[in-house]
């Protein structure tokens, strides 16, 4: 099994989430080796068989919290890894506010840890899932990178004082090269139905919550506040398909040489109401969607979506899937996967070791590890 060359070697954070599984797809069919870790806090491990499916190539899974510094050392130290994508981190807005603390101890100081020890292993190539949440309620749409940056919720500072640490550890040294990814509002799944956004309990997001409803395990959508200064009096968000967002990360990587620090919204540049998404969804699933129109839910912006001009001109990145592909695919997962990723298993390895690389070799320093089936 070894080949002549080494692949790059890119470390993940928070490797079983919904973003984090897409972009190791398109990492591993780019020709990247991959070292995940995750802490299964709000993902699991079935992800990483599914991965293996779709993808026809292992990955290296590690169940590691960010935070455990000896765990970091040791996987820098055995796998040669030279850059990292970082998306761990808890995202859930309201719970942010009712337990702040919880959300600066694992985004902030998880992170501090993370660059800690990339520091001390000289890896100092990093991009960061950063969030438009960072915008707040943004007084004029289309938002480029250098609209204001006003937070309104404790999770939202994470992202705000992270990218300042980020920032800062850039300006003070010209080896690191690293660049902040905005996301919008991601959706979607993999096109396969086999990948997807896996919410646990009630899901906080609008997709989520819409496909739940369309599957009958929940009765109806509520839509929060119907009297908002739009069109038809519902908010606006500029939807982007998850694979467009993991290419974006790829296109991230490769151009990480070419700075030191870069903020960089991905958005699609078109927003959508409520009341739009809920007719497109109807009119890709054939399913109709019972909705209430209540209340308006508190800290919501009113319109937010992307000028992606900078990521074109940067990254050469441009989402590519529109609001029908997003729902179509997003329905496909929920439908395969009426329980997400707690039905349908495939058959896991207690071992972690069976997902060793294929090959690593690393000529320098490192060792050299063969995948352990075959070894
Ligand atoms: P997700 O919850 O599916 O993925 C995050 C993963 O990080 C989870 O698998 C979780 O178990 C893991 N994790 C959390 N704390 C950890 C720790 N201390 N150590 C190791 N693993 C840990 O979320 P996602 O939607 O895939 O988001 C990924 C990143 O993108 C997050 O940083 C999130 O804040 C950011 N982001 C998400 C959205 C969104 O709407 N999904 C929007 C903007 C930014
Ligand atoms: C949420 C996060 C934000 C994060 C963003 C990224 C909150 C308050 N904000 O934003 O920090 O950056 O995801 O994707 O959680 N809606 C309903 N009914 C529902 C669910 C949502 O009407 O059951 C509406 C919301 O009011 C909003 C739109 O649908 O207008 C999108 O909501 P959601 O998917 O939660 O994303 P955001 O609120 O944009």
């Amino acid at each position: 099994m070894s080949t002549s060359q080494s692949r790059p070697v890119v470390l993940i954070t928070g490797a079983t989430g919904f973003i984090a599984s897409h972009t190791i797809i398109q990492l591993l069919e780019e020709g990247y080796d991959v070292v995940g870790i995750d802490n299964l806090a709000n993902s699991k491990k079935a992800v990483i068989n599914r991965i293996t499916a779709l993808s026809d190539r292992s990955i290296i899974f590690r169940p590691v919290d960010i935070r455990d510094e000896k765990a970091l050392d040791e996987l820098f130290t055995v796998y040669p890894i030279n850059s990292v994508i970082h998306f761990a981190g808890y995202k859930a807005v309201g719970e942010s506010v009712e337990d702040p603390m919880l959300y600066y101890s694992n985004n902030m100081k998880g992170t501090t840890i993370l660059l800690e020890v990339m520091a001390k292993h000289g890896v100092k190539n990093l991009v960061f899932s950063s969030s438009c949440t960072v915008y707040g309620n943004a007084e004029q749409c289309p938002i480029t990178e250098e609209s204001p940056l006003q937070p309104g919720n404790p999770y939202g500072r994470t992202k705000w004082m992270i990218e300042h640490m980020l920032s800062d550890l850039a300006a003070s040294d010209p080896e690191w090269h690293i660049t902040s990814l905005r996301y919008f509002n991601p959706i979607g799944a993999h096109p396969s139905g086999e990948m997807g956004e896996d919410p646990s309990g009630i899901p906080n997001n609008l997709i989520p919550y819409i496909t739940q409803v369309a599957i009958g395990k929940r009765e109806k959508l509520y839509v929060f506040g119907g009297d908002y200064p739009t069109e038809d009096g519902t908010c606006i968000r500029d939807y982007i398909h998850v694979c467009d967002l993991a290419a974006g990360h790829i296109a991230a990587l490769e151009s990480l040489h070419g700075n030191g620090y870069e903020v960089i919204n991905l958005g699609t540049g078109k927003g959508y109401s409520v009341l739009e998404v809920i007719r497109t969804f109807e009119k890709v699933s054939g399913v109709t969607i019972p909705y209430e129109i209540v209340d308006r839910r508190e800290g919501d912006a009113v319109e937010v979506w992307a000028d992606p001009t900078k990521a074109y001109k940067k990254l050469y990145w441009r989402a590519l899937f529109d609001l029908e592909r997003m729902c179509n695919d997003a329905w496909l997962w929920q439908l395969r996967n009426p329980e997400g990723y707690r039905s349908n298993e495939l058959p896991f390895a207690s071992s972690e070791d069976q997902f060793s690389l294929s090959t690593i070799i690393d000529h320098s320093t490192k060792i050299t590890l063969r995948d352990t089936k075959t070894a």
